[in-house]
C-alpha cells in the first residue's frame, strides 16, 4: 500500500476554501491530497464529512497554578484527552513564573510533566511575573532560543501582575528576540478600588465579579500598553477581548499601522453576566476574567472576527471545580474576591464554534478553519506544519460530522472540572474521528491514545515578526536605547536635534 492512512470522500476546508479531496498519510505526515487516492492500510470513509485541520488552542491553562494561587482541575494527561475529544490537536498552554521563581526551572518542570502526559502535540507560552537581568536576558532568551516564541504578561492580579516600567523592558526584550507578547490587560486599580468599595459595603456576591473587572477597565489597559508598544514598534497581542472598549482601541490602532492583534473566547460571544445572577454562590461557575459582559459586546466580538480586527479563537481552558478546590474556597461564604477565576472549555470549543458560528451563518467554514487552527499556526509560529491539510504537513486531522448533535452535559466531557457553563445545550456537529501525527487518537467517538504519545513542537518566528517590519525613526531610536547601542544613532526627538 501507499498509504498508512486515507480519509477519503470528505470535503477538505482550509482557511480560504472547501473542496473534494481524498487526503493520504504516511507516518506522521500527509503526503497527498488529491481526488481519487487509492485506499491505504487503514481507509476512513468521510462520505458527508468535513475534513478540517485538527484545532490549535493556544490559550488554557493546564496543570497551573492561577494568579490567585490555586492549581487547576486538569493534568496534561485530562485536558489533552479533552481536547482531543474535542478536536484539538495541539494545545499551547501556560508554564507560569510565579514572584521568587527560576523561570528557567519552571519551563524545564512543565515540559516534563507534558512529556509524560500528553496525548497531543503541545507547546507551552511562559507567563512572566519577574523582570530581572536572570528571568529576562537569561531565561526568557533560552526560551526563545529553543522554540517558546511567546510569553504572556499580567497587568492584573497582584501575584502576577508587572507596572508599566517592567512592560518597557517586556517590551524591549520582546522587539530584539522576535517574540509575541501576549498581554492579559485589566487595569489593577479600577478593578482594586471597585471591589474594595463592594465588599466594604456588603456586596459579596459571585455577580459583582463583573461590576469589578467593569469594561472600562479593559479598555484602559488595552489602549495602554499598545501605546506602550510602540515605543518600539513591537506587535503585541491582547488575548481574551470581551468588550466593545477593548475592541475600539485595537481596532484603532490598527487603523494607524500599529502590529496589535487579538484573542477572544467562545464564552464572550455566548454567555452574558447575567449567568452569575444565581442563588447563593452558583454564579462562581461562570466567574472569569475578563467577565462576561452583554449582548452588545457578544455582537461587538462576532463583527470583530469578522472583521478581521480579531484573529484567533481560543478556549483560556481555566478548570476549576464548583467546591473547596477551586470556586469556592470558603464554601458557601466564598466572596467574589476569592473564587477562582476561570471556566472549563478545551472539548466544547470547536463544536461551539460551529454550531453557534457556521451553522447560524455568523462564519463560513473557511473563517471557522482559520480562527480556531490555521491563524493559531501562523501566529505563534507552527505553520506550515500545522494548521492546514497540505502535503508535508502534520496528518493533525479531525473528521467532522456536521449533523451529529450533541446535548452539552459535564458528565459526558472529559476534563476533570465536573462542571459545564453550557450544560443542556445542545450543539449540531462534533468530531467523530481525529487524527493526531497519523495516529487515529479518536475512533467514531472513542478516544484511544498513551499518556506522553504527543510530541514537543519547537515553534518558529511568529507571523508579526516574519514581514518586513515597519520601524519609525522613533522606534528604532528606542530599540538601540534598550540595547545600550545608541552610538552612530541619528537620534530621535527635538533633544538630539538641538545638538
Ligand atoms: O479567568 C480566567 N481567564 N482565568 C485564567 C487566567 C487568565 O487570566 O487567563
Ligand atoms: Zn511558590
Ligand atoms: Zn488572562
Ligand atoms: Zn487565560
Amino acid at each position: 500500500d501507499q498509504f498508512d492512512l486515507t480519509i477519503r470522500n470528505g470535503l477538505v476546508a482550509s482557511d480560504k476554501e472547501v473542496f473534494e479531496a481524498d487526503v493520504g498519510i504516511v507516518g506522521e505526515r500527509i503526503v497527498a491530497v488529491a481526488r481519487g487516492l487509492p485506499a491505504g492500510k487503514r481507509d476512513i470513509d468521510a462520505t458527508g464529512k468535513y475534513v478540517l485541520p485538527g484545532g490549535i488552542d493556544t490559550h488554557c491553562h493546564v496543570e497551573q497554578r492561577s494568579g490567585m494561587g490555586i492549581m487547576g482541575a486538569d493534568d496534561w494527561y485530562s485536558a489533552s484527552v479533552s481536547a482531543a475529544c474535542g478536536g484539538t490537536t495541539m494545545i499551547v498552554p501556560f508554564a507560569a513564573q510565579h514572584r521568587g521563581h527560576s523561570l528557567k526551572q519552571v519551563a524545564e518542570d512543565y515540559a516534563a510533566l507534558a512529556t509524560e502526559k500528553s496525548v497531543i502535540d503541545w507547546s507551552y507560552h511562559l507567563i512572566v511575573s519577574e523582570t530581572d537581568q536572570k528571568t529576562l536576558q537569561e531565561d526568557l532568551v533560552e526560551q526563545i532560543r529553543k522554540g517558546i516564541t511567546s510569553f504572556k504578561v499580567y497587568m492584573t492580579y497582584e501575584q502576577l501582575k508587572i507596572d508599566d516600567y517592567q512592560m518597557l523592558d517586556v517590551l524591549a526584550l520582546a522587539s530584539r528576540e522576535n517574540a509575541l507578547v501576549m498581554v492579559h490587560a485589566e487595569n489593577n486599580d479600577v478593578i482594586k478600588w471597585v471591589s474594595q468599595k463592594l465588599l466594604e459595603s456588603g456586596r459579596t456576591a459571585p455577580k459583582y465579579h463583573a461590576t469589578s473587572h467593569v469594561a472600562l477597565a479593559e479598555g484602559e489597559a488595552t489602549n495602554r500598553v499598545i501605546q506602550l508598544s510602540k515605543l518600539f514598534d513591537v506587535p503585541v497581542l491582547i488575548v481574551h477581548v470581551s468588550a466593545p472598549d477593548a475592541i475600539a482601541t485595537i481596532s484603532a490602532a490598527q487603523r494607524i499601522g500599529a502590529q496589535v492583534f487579538g484573542e477572544t473566547c467562545p464564552h464572550y460571544m455566548l454567555l452574558t453576566e447575567d449567568a452569575m445572577d444565581l442563588p447563593g454562590v452558583e454564579g462562581a461557575k461562570y466567574c472569569c476574567s475578563p467577565p462576561l459582559r452583554d449582548r452588545a459586546a457578544q455582537a461587538a466580538l462576532w463583527t470583530a472576527l469578522k472583521e478581521g480586527v480579531l484573529q484567533t479563537v481560543s478556549s483560556d481552558h481555566a478548570p476549576y471545580r464548583y467546591d473547596h478546590t477551586g470556586k469556592l474556597p470558603h464554601g458557601d461564604d466564598t466572596t467574589f474576591k476569592q473564587m477562582a477565576n476561570g471556566m472549563p472549555g478545551l472539548e466544547t470549543r470547536l463544536p461551539l464554534m460551529f454550531s453557534e458560528g457556521v451553522n447560524t451563518g455568523r462564519m463560513t467554514l473557511p473563517e471557522f478553519v482559520a480562527l480556531t487552527s490555521t491563524n493559531h499556526a501562523r501566529m505563534y509560529g507552527i505553520a506550515p506544519r500545522k494548521g492546514l491539510i497540505e502535503t508535508g504537513a502534520d496528518a493533525d486531522i479531525a473528521v467532522w460530522d456536521p449533523k451529529h448533535e450533541v446535548v452539552l452535559t459535564a458528565s459526558e466531557l472529559h476534563d476533570h472540572v465536573g462542571y459545564t457553563p453550557y450544560e443542556g445545550m445542545k450543539v449540531t456537529g462534533w468530531p467523530r474521528t481525529v487524527v493526531s501525527a497519523g495516529r487515529v487518537i479518536v475512533d467514531d467517538g472513542a478516544f484511544d491514545a498513551a499518556p506522553g504519545s504527543g510530541r514537543f513542537i519547537a515553534r518558529g518566528t511568529p507571523l508579526p515578526f516574519q514581514k518586513e517590519r515597519q520601524i519609525s525613526a522613533r522606534g528604532q531610536f528606542f530599540r538601540a536605547l534598550a540595547d545600550g547601542n545608541t552610538e552612530g544613532h541619528t537620534g530621535f526627538g527635538y533633544t538630539d536635534r538641538q545638538h
